[in-house]
């Protein structure tokens, strides 16, 4: 008698995409195009309309801006190819083709592209660590201030705090599955900090090193050093608020120089060319 084998079924590992995973777990972009729109506001007196988001990967916060008001423009750069597409597949698909008009995709390295200047860059999610000598982050902010038009503003996000030198795991539930930021190997010397990011779903199946990012951990006072270098006539923080009763971090920026020893903090710089 012929055994008949179970057809083999696929764990949720292996059904998952890893930049839909990404989106839902790390981005925010709603909260951070808020704080963008609210912050130029302040500072320019209006809000922007062109914008270009460096290290885009999967363009979600360009496909929010476009889609935000008709006015808007964004301009996505990433040098990498497969993210791109992942992007027109998923992301620009949902546009209507009014908003596809209004949003451009460039493969390129953000060292060497050039584009239209733009009222707003922002450069989110710690990417532009990946560069790790200073000569570097100044061609960087250099290039970053030709981008902008004279009244823009540059958007930078970054943390700081005693974690940042640790090697440490931070698990955290998402609809469906678990997320895990695991910072796996720090040079004391150097400032490298190698991260990880892993997914676990409840089948116990798992996305081993889904993300890998290697960074230098930098320090606010030093980027706005290197920025004033580039040219920025003035940048400034704006520090996440904390609780004052629980400790607990609160999705609330102010700017400020005032810090305590914050075993973790998360904000963002401003510059403006
Ligand atoms: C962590 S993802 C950031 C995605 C998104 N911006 C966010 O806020 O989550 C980093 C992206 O930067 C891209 N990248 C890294 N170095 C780059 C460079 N020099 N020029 C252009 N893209 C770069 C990678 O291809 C990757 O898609």
């Amino acid at each position: 008698m012929a055994i008949v084998e179970n057809p083999p079924t696929q764990t949720m590992a292996e059904k998952a995409d890893r930049h839909l995973l990404y989106q839902a777990s790390v981005q925010n972009p709603d909260f951070e195009l808020d704080f963008i729109d609210e912050t130029f506001k302040e500072i320019r007196g209006r809000k922007p309309k062109t914008m270009r988001e460096d290290f885009a990967g999967t363009a979600i916060s360009s496909c929010r801006w476009v889609k935000r008001r008709r006015g808007n423009t964004a301009i996505a750069v990433d040098f990498d190819a497969e993210v791109l597409d992942w992007s027109r597949k998923h992301n620009i698909s949902k546009l209507t083709d009014e908003q596809k008009q209004r949003i451009e995709l460039i493969e390129d390295d953000v060292l060497n592209v050039s584009t239209d200047k733009v009222e707003v860059l922002q450069a989110y999610n710690f990417s532009y660590w990946f560069f790790q000598e200073r000569a570097t982050m100044l061609n960087y902010f250099k290039k970053a201030r030709e981008a902008l038009v004279d009244d823009g503003l540059l958007f930078l996000d970054v943390f700081g705090g005693s974690e940042c030198y640790q090697t440490q795991k931070e698990k955290r539930k998402v609809d469906g599955f678990k997320y895990i930021w695991e910072q796996a190997e720090f040079n004391a010397i150097t400032n490298e900090l190698t991260c990880h990011i892993h997914f676990h779903f409840p089948d116990k199946s798992k996305i081993k090193k889904a993300f890998t990012y290697t960074w230098r951990v930098w320090g606010a006072r030093e980027l706005r050093e290197i920025l004033a270098e580039a040219g920025f006539s003035e940048s400034t923080v704006y520090r996440q608020k904390f609780d004052p009763k629980t400790d607990e971090a609160l999705d609330e920026y102010i700017a400020t120089d005032e810090a305590e020893d914050y075993a973790c903090w998360l904000g963002y710089i401003i510059a403006k060319p």
